[in-house]
């Protein structure tokens, strides 16, 4: 496999499972010839989303940030393809959906502002979590799958987009 070939980890947030945009926001990442290696709905614990937001946890943010992650269920995926990170990330968009290009999920399926939600009583509903770094993905990927629920396969058009 080339070296430029990777996978990150995306949940859809608790948000977007609730409005039923799951399936708009996947399309986007399989139009772009992203490949879909694991796929599964989690309703997160504590215990889960301490690990996954480690550096975090010490944050005045994070308790409304766990409240809403575990609020319902998020479907958590890996997904596959050349700088999956980089690339993943430029489609999901600038974290606060204020300040995301309308072109982005984040920008389209959002316009939730950082402050309106510490100003008000509102938990900052941003659609979608995409993995930062490489090893963040790797770290990512296993907290959240069994190494037997990440697939490897060929998909018919991959020689198309890659
Ligand atoms: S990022 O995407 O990791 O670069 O973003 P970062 O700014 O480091 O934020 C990390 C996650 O914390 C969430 N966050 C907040 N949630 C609620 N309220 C406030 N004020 C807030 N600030 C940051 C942010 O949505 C990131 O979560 P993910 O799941 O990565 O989107």
């Amino acid at each position: 496999m080339s070296e430029h070939i990777e996978r990150t980890f995306v949940a859809l947030k608790p948000d977007t499972v609730k409005r039923g945009i799951t399936g708009k926001i996947i399309d986007i990442f399989e139009e772009a010839g992203f490949k879909i290696c694991g796929m599964k709905m989690v309703w997160a614990d504590s215990e889960i989303l301490e690990e996954h937001y480690a550096e975090h946890v010490d944050k005045d943010f994070y308790e409304g940030l766990e409240e809403f992650m575990s609020s319902g269920p998020v479907v958590a995926m890996v997904l596959e393809g050349v700088n999956a990170v980089e690339n993943g990330r430029k489609l999901v968009g600038s974290t606060d959906p204020k300040e995301a290009s309308p072109s982005t999920i984040r920008g389209r399926f959002a316009h939730m502002s950082f402050d309106h939600a510490d100003s008000s009583d509102t938990l900052h509903k941003n659609v979608i979590h995409a993995s930062a770094e490489v090893d963040e993905a790797e770290r990512e990927i296993s907290i959240w799958f069994d190494e037997d629920e990440v697939h490897t396969f060929e998909q018919a058009h991959e020689s198309q987009v890659r």
